[in-house]
């Protein structure tokens, strides 16, 4: 056998149909593409970042950086992180990567031997099952479903993992992709004595953090105390930059397992050399004037939040889906009415969506949820309403007969 057998986990279920949308364009079809949530498609990065991008290069500051990320830039984060959660952070606790996507496979290379375990939440990110499989880790998930407004389910999780040996990690998404929820400060409580009484490392997705629309977002630092845990956050969201994005992992504490982990992503970091030079200026510049920052933030939240609403409320007219309104970040996550369907799978669906509608979307069984899709609710709102009077028609088109 030629490529490896761990080699099949290499899979993105958000771009998986990627080439067939390409080829469908090019035969002069217009697709709306609904699955990948970039901002920067449809608003614009702000003036300033990419000024600093372009001073950095002028200034020639375009060489290999520190691996760990230049020590500016891990001052704005941690400054950031006292302002904002009042968490006082070293910048020496703070490795930046390119995208948390890279921080998840320096993580999973780090901690996960074949066989080991990690916990996930379903409906989860789909790299993180991808990251952890493709070095042979095995998810234990919890769940978080609609019916019970996305809370989740540590009492199920406490019957799961019973017995399990080889746990080592437990990552939640706060605010959640695909489901836009935030998790409470309570439960967050809870989720830190879950990982006290079964000796787990948490991982902290946050980088929805600034686009919460309701309710109040608390930071993993603001309740986990001595716990290990980790924090990723990054660029892409809330300064609009994917295209030269970059992210960061930071590890407060100073148990033994942070300081071992933290010290095993600086090795991580230094085998790939550096993340972008210029990028890191800009992200630098971008969070050293922080209310300049807030102020762009606030103009881009108000902007996605109607945007997010709108495309809610108009999933929710349809007979054959529904959706909570979600509170943070910019996808509606329907579930389907599959009764209704003649699709056996929500793979057909959002195939046969694409195929016949040239809308492009992404499947819940990507994100751990059959029955459910996903919808980016990022374009404009005459772009949305067209795309989701669409799949209602084909919806219509293909429901069962009664
Ligand atoms: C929850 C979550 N984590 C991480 C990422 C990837 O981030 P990055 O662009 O920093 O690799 C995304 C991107 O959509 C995301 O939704």
């Amino acid at each position: 056998m030629f490529l490896s057998k761990l080699s099949a986990y290499a899979s993105s279920p958000i771009r998986e149909d990627d080439i067939l949308a390409s080829k469908l364009a090019k035969e002069g079809n217009k697709v709306i593409k609904l699955n990948s949530g970039d901002p920067a498609k449809y608003i614009n990065t702000p003036k300033r970042v990419i000024r600093a991008y372009i001073e950095a290069l002028k200034k020639n500051e375009n060489y290999y950086s520190n691996s760990q990320g230049i020590e500016p830039l891990r001052e704005a984060i941690a400054a950031r992180h006292k302002k904002v959660y009042g968490l006082d952070a070293d910048p020496e606790k703070i490795v930046v990567t390119q995208g948390i996507s890279e921080g998840l496979q320096f993580l999973n290379t780090a901690l996960i031997d074949k066989g080991d375990k990690a916990i996930l939440i379903r409906p989860y990110y789909p790299l993180y099952t991808s990251y952890l499989q493709i070095v042979g880790g095995k998810a234990i998930f919890a769940d978080a479903t609609e019916e019970n407004n996305w809370d989740i389910d540590l009492d199920a999780l406490a019957k799961r993992v019973k017995g399990e040996k080889r746990i080592k990690y437990m990552l939640i998404t706060n605010p959640n992709n695909p489901a836009g929820y935030i998790i409470s400060r309570k439960k967050l409580e809870e989720i830190v004595g879950f990982a006290n009484e079964h000796d787990l490392f948490i991982i902290s997705d946050e980088i929805y953090d600034e686009l919460v629309y309701k309710g109040s977002f608390t930071s993993i630092s603001q309740v986990a105390g001595d716990t290990p845990y980790m924090i990723l956050n990054g660029m892409s969201k809330g300064f609009v930059a994917t295209g030269f994005r970059l992210g960061y992992m930071l590890i407060p504490n100073e148990d033994e397992k942070s300081k071992a982990l933290l010290l095993k992503l600086i090795e991580l970091a230094q085998m790939r050399l550096s993340p972008n030079t210029p990028a890191q200026f800009a992200y630098a510049e971008g969070l050293r004037n922080l209310s300049a920052h807030n102020r762009e933030v606030s103009k881009l939240r108000a902007i996605l939040k109607e945007r997010l609403y709108f495309a809610t409320k108009e999933v929710n007219e349809s007979d054959y889906m529904h959706a909570l309104p979600p509170s943070s970040a910019f996808y509606v996550f329907p579930k389907l009415e599959m009764q209704k369907l003649k699709f056996k799978s929500d793979k057909e669906f959002v195939r046969s969506l694409l195929i016949e509608k040239y809308i492009q979307v992404t499947r819940g069984s990507g994100f751990g949820m059959p029955g459910h899709f996903r919808i980016v609710a990022l374009p404009s709102k005459e772009v949305l309403e067209e795309a989701i009077d669409k799949i209602n028609e084909f919806c219509k088109e293909h429901s069962v007969k009664r």
